[in-house]
C-alpha cells in the first residue's frame, strides 16, 4: 500500500480570509485532519478556519500536548503524536495537520516533523505556509515592519523580556509573541528602554473582540489575552 502524505499546513492567524488557496485546495483532498487539542482555544480556532474546506466524511482527529515546560514530558507527548500520525499515514490516508498562523513559525507542526523525520525518512512531508499573526498584526496596525535597510527580529516573550534585551541594540523593529503570561515584566522593561510609546500591543488579530493599541502606555495594568503580540518599533518610519 502507498504511504499517505502529511500536509504541514498554515490556517492563518484567525480571520477565516486569511487562509490561503493552496491550504484550501490541499484540505479538500485530505483523509485525516490532526489538531493540537489545548486549553487556550488557538486550535479549535484553526478548527473552525478549515472545517468549511474538507470534504464529506473527514476525520478531525485532537492530539494531546501537555501544557508544560518538562522536556521529557514534552518529549514523550511529540513522539506519542509522531505515531499516531505515521499509523494514520501507513494506512494510505493523506493528512493535514493544522496549525495557527504558520506551521513553521512557533508551531508543535515543527516538533511533529522532527519526531516522524527521527522514525522514518519514507513519509513524504509537504508544508503549506501560513499569513503569521504578526503579518496580520501589522497590517491592522499599519505599522511598517521594515523598510530600506532596516531589518526586524521575532522573538518570544514566553519567559519575559529576556529574549527583548538579548536584541533590541540589534534592530530596528521587534515582534514579540507570546506576552500574555509575562507581560507586565515586559511592559516594565519596555518603560526602562523609553520605548512603551513605540510599542504596538495587537489582540485577536482578525478575530471578534480585535483590539489594537497604538500606545500601550495607555493600558499600563490589564493583561492581554493569549492571542497578543507586541510590535516594537524603535525609530519613526520615514
Ligand atoms: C504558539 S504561537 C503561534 C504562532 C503562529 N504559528 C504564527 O505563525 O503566528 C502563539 C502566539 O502567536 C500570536 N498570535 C497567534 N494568533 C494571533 C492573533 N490572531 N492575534 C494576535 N496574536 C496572535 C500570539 O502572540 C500567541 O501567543
Amino acid at each position: 500500500m502507498e504511504i499517505g502524505t502529511l500536509f504541514g499546513i498554515g490556517v492563518g492567524p484567525g480571520d477565516p480570509d486569511l487562509i490561503t488557496l493552496k491550504a484550501m485546495n490541499t484540505l479538500k483532498g485530505v483523509d485525516v485532519v490532526f489538531a493540537a487539542a489545548s486549553t487556550t482555544n488557538s486550535h479549535s480556532l484553526a478548527e473552525k478556519i478549515v472545517t468549511p474546506h474538507l470534504k464529506e466524511g473527514v476525520l478531525i482527529k485532537r492530539l494531546n500536548f501537555p501544557m508544560t515546560r518538562d522536556r521529557s514530558i514534552l518529549d514523550a507527548a511529540w513522539r506519542e503524536n509522531a505515531e499516531i500520525v505515521i499509523k494514520t499515514l501507513k494506512k494510505g490516508q493523506d493528512a493535514a495537520l493544522i496549525t495557527l498562523g504558520d506551521p513553521l513559525t512557533y508551531s508543535t507542526f515543527g516538533y511533529v516533523m522532527a519526531k516522524i523525520r527521527e522514525t522514518t525518512e519514507e513519509i513524504p512531508i509537504k508544508i503549506i505556509p501560513g499569513i503569521t499573526s504578526y503579518q496580520a498584526g501589522s497590517a491592522s496596525a499599519g505599522v511598517i515592519l521594515a523598510e530600506g535597510e532596516e531589518s526586524f527580529t521575532v522573538i518570544s516573550g514566553a519567559l519575559g523580556s529576556e529574549n527583548l534585551k538579548k536584541v533590541i541594540d540589534s534592530t530596528d523593529t521587534v515582534v514579540m509573541l507570546k506576552v500574555y503570561r509575562n507581560y507586565k515584566e515586559i511592559f516594565n522593561t519596555l518603560h526602562e528602554l523609553d520605548l512603551t510609546d513605540r510599542s504596538v500591543l495587537i489582540s485577536k488579530c482578525g478575530l471578534e473582540g480585535e483590539m489594537v493599541c497604538q500606545d500601550i502606555k495607555e493600558r499600563p495594568d490589564s493583561l492581554p489575552p493569549y492571542l497578543s503580540h507586541l510590535i516594537i518599533k524603535k525609530k519613526n518610519s520615514g
